[in-house]
């Protein structure tokens, strides 16, 4: 049906296309059977053999750095961060007066807070282990609907959709939903619930949020280049306007 086709269209775009960062690990697919270097950039190699525990935390901390910033800016903190506190254990023993300082320049200071205080949770109430569900993850303070949704999928291939505004844009442009974001999101939700791919949830919720950072963007969207105009009801009734009106696509 149509929403198999998107799942199918989304997941082979991304395979074929997405960025390699240090906090990816390989995806699913390929990770039983190793495949020679993609058409990936290589300056970041994946770390496909980090244990899951640990993935989780690299997850985590990509998640809560990116809320805010760009993937371009969040880089070498995130290198930085992940040098000098590489476990969660590491993290819950520093002090708030160092994670200022290493967080400097990414604004938004509370997020250090958050990884300062999530960190002794998982230490101190949780047995220094990440849950491996969505639901269990929400406990985690600084862990909302969408971070808990990215931790779980990516790192534990659990079924949750991530929903957050470059998710919101793409389906909303998918089904040509009109009216403001915010008021889109339960409907959004339900759509990317019904689409999340159940065996690849979190390459799946990384397809769309990457697709929503590269190629549907907020303006100046690339449709040309989209792996889901086949099936995207914006992009339809614009190249029937166009149409209409004779103007080039
Ligand atoms: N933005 C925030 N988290 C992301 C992820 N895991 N993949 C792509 N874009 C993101």
């Amino acid at each position: 049906a149509e929403i198999d086709k998107l799942r199918f269209s989304l997941l082979t775009w991304y395979d074929a296309n997405h960025r390699v960062l240090p906090w990816r690990r390989t995806p699913h697919s390929r990770r039983t059977a190793p495949s020679p270097a993609g058409p990936h950039e290589s300056e970041h190699p994946a770390p496909a053999s980090l244990d899951t525990q640990q993935f989780a935390y690299h997850v985590w901390v990509s998640e809560i750095m990116l809320q805010q910033t760009q993937v371009t800016t969040v880089l070498p903190y995130f290198a930085r961060w992940v040098a000098r506190w590489p476990t969660v254990a590491a993290l819950a023993a520093a002090d708030m007066e160092e994670l200022r300082h290493a967080w400097a320049g990414l604004g938004y200071y509370r997020r250090a807070k958050y990884l300062l205080d999530g960190a002794r949770h998982v230490m101190e109430n949780l047995g220094g282990r990440f849950p491996e569900t969505a639901a269990g993850l929400m406990g985690i303070p600084g862990v909302g609907p969408y971070t808990s949704a990215a931790i779980g999928s990516i790192a534990f291939n659990d079924k949750a959709a991530v929903v957050d505004g470059n998710v919101i844009r793409v389906l909303a442009r998918l089904r040509a939903l009109p009216g403001d974001p915010q008021r889109l999101m339960p409907t959004c939700s339900e759509l990317a619930k019904q689409a999340l791919h159940p065996e690849r949830p979190g390459d799946f919720n990384q397809a769309v949020m990457e697709l929503g950072a590269t190629v549907c963007r907020p303006k100046n969207p690339d449709c040309g280049a989209c792996p889901a105009n086949h099936c995207c009801k914006a992009y339809t009734e614009w190249k029937a306007h166009c149409k209409k009106h004779g103007l080039p696509k």
